[in-house]
């Protein structure tokens, strides 16, 4: 059996996040997980809150906390949201806790030890009113090649032109909009990467042979462009101290490592988080892991350089045996209406504000559904509409509804006998075995959207079969005729309940529950499996669950235009 590690991208602390978020990491992370532990693997999910770094500190500033009270907060607020999603972590930690400042350093020390670290004199913008260093997007000015006033000190939006802040005219702080700013010489650490290029190449050739195009060839770019010594430090108050006995001057100068080196090494961190509050070894997981491990990042794509490249650039320089990597999923963009969601202009829908308006299957369904695997894709409020009337309305709660409150009224509480199955119960049997296979097979190579069609097609065979010998009709010249096709369907919701619950794990529940089933079994249902609708025998109790999916009204649609702004980006 193989034990299956699972890692989401870590979500920033500073604020709440959006679907797009949402869909591009720790919702396909939970869906794989589920579906993993169904096959009757044994999985850790991992994730955790990314919570070092100057947005951290600049949105503590905001609100008027402490930034150790913030990011507290901010946890608590982000994993309460997490667990309406039912998302499934093993465990959610936090990259500031004492297990990844411990696991950060000892990789640190590793690293010194073993050169691939080096001190350097850099020169960088101190702004004296904000008293502090200006990372460089945190410095704005005129750009120097096409005159825009508002151009980043690491970019130009406008123009594009990646630029030094040292090039910009008339350079101000973006916090405090002060120009009383001066160039200081401040000292930091250098991961020296350009000596691990050769290798992290040759690893990546190995082992990124597998990966989803948009994956490799994000790798492959960041390669070709040659892998540059990086500054791992950073001058600020919170975050992973520089370890003193290697460094007691940086030490003592208060430096902190940059928050892109401590956040991957989190996802060992959390694992011993975990650890510590009494599950499992850590180490069998992360440290000469067996090849029993099977490691499975998830992100969005902006993230792939720090995951393919650089994250496993620091394990190979630590010369000890961590578990890298196995397979990188990678997604694009979920845009809104178009344009981009923006946590800083509030722009799109929020995680918290979409569990306040629908339960969270509706959100999940919709996005594993159009998840921006291959492209990005869309959200608008009318393909959301849509497809929760269409597929999880019409398709899947209708058929459920509509043979159990049938068969109760024909037949009474109990799943009814008939006779034995004919050939369209073998028909059926077929079709649904061949589109288990599909499922199963698109799950396996982690093609959400594909797997999401996959299913659709299952409810919809359920569909067919119940129009093709509509019981309500047969039920008068041949009652033993409807009570074999109730049976049949029935066993088509348990069957359905088994297999939609990685996507809609809250309605799977319910639809399970309906039957009172002897055994709990909870394994798997697969496609060569001939028990797959007998699995519900005659005489098994059920009810009838409420109505699993109310639909979306076009008032209800009205209304969500109107508070969410559906409206494309440039009209906004
Ligand atoms: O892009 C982000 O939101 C980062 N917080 C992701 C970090 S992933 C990992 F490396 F921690
Ligand atoms: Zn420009």
């Amino acid at each position: 059996m193989t034990r299956q590690l699972v890692t989401s991208a870590l979500p920033y602390i500073n604020g709440i996040k959006h679907l797009g978020n949402l869909v591009g990491s720790m919702l396909p992370a939970d869906v794989y997980s589920r579906y993993l532990r169904l096959r009757g693997e044994e999985v850790l999910f991992i994730c955790a809150t990314d919570e070092h770094g100057t947005p951290a500190e600049l949105a503590a500033q905001e609100a008027g906390l402490p930034v150790a009270e913030f990011c507290a907060q901010q946890h608590d607020a982000q994993k309460a949201i997490y667990d309406g999603f039912g998302l499934s972590f093993d465990y959610f930690g936090r990259s500031s806790s004492p297990q990844n400042i411990e696991i950060t350093q000892a990789i640190a020390r590793q690293l010194q030890a073993n050169g691939f670290i080096e001190e350097r004199s850099i020169r960088q913008v101190y702004s004296n009113a904000d008293r502090r260093f200006l990372p460089d997007r945190y410095i704005v000015g005129t750009c120097p090649y096409c005159g825009y006033d508002k151009a980043r000190g690491d970019q130009c939006e406008n123009c594009t032109r990646v630029l030094d802040p040292t090039d910009l005219v008339g350079p101000r702080s973006a916090i405090s909009g002060s120009d009383d700013l001066e160039v200081r010489e401040t000292r930091h650490l250098f991961l020296l990467q350009s000596k691990l290029a050769g290798e992290v190449e040759a690893w990546v050739d190995e082992h990124g042979r597998d990966w989803p195009v948009l994956a490799s060839s994000i790798a492959r770019k960041w390669l070709a462009e040659g892998l540059h010594d990086r500054s791992i430090t950073r001058d600020l108050e919170w975050g992973v101290p520089v370890p003193a006995d290697v460094w007691p001057e940086l030490a003592a100068e208060g430096k902190v490592f940059y928050v892109w080196f401590d956040a991957p090494i989190e996802y060992i961190g959390a694992t011993k988080e975990w650890s510590d509050a009494g599950n499992g070894d850590w180490k069998s997981w992360w440290y000469q892991a067996d090849d029993t491990v099977r490691y499975t990042q998830f992100m969005a794509k902006d993230n792939v350089p720090f995951h393919a490249v650089m994250f496993p650039a620091t394990q190979l320089g630590t010369r000890d045996a961590w578990k890298k990597v196995d397979y990188l999923k990678s997604f694009n963009w979920l845009n809104y209406y178009g344009g981009k969601f923006s946590t800083s202009q509030k722009r799109g829908v929020f995680t918290d504000a979409a569990l306040g308006l629908l339960p969270a299957d509706y959100w999940r369904y919709f996005l594993m559904a159009n998840a921006p695997e291959s492209d990005d894709t869309n959200f608008t409020w009318e393909l959301f509409t849509s497809s929760v009337n269409k597929d999880l309305a019409d398709t899947l709660g209708n058929f459920v509804n509509r043979v159990l409150s049938f068969s109760r009224k024909r037949f009474g509480d109990e799943v009814p006998a008939g006779r034995e199955p004919g050939e369209p119960e073998q028909r059926l049997g077929a079709l649904t075995a061949e589109l288990l296979a599909e499922y199963e097979g698109q799950l396996d190579a982690l093609q959400f959207r594909k797997a999401a069609q996959a299913l659709r097609a299952l409810w919809s065979a359920g569909n067919s079969y119940l129009e093709e010998k509509a019981p309500w009709l047969e039920v008068k010249a041949d009652p033993e005729g409807a009570a074999l096709t109730l049976r049949t369907a029935m066993n088509l919701i348990h069957l359905y309940a088994v297999v939609s619950e990685p996507f809609i794990p809250a309605s799977s529940a319910a639809m399970r529950s309906a039957f009172a089933l002897e055994s709990d079994d909870r394994s798997w249902i697969t496609a060569d499996e001939a028990r797959a609708l007998a699995l519900v025998p005659a005489g098994t109790p059920f009810t009838v669950p409420p109505v699993l999916f109310a639909k979306i009204t076009d008032e209800d649609l009205a209304e969500y235009r109107t508070r969410f702004g559906g409206e494309p980006a440039d009209a906004v």
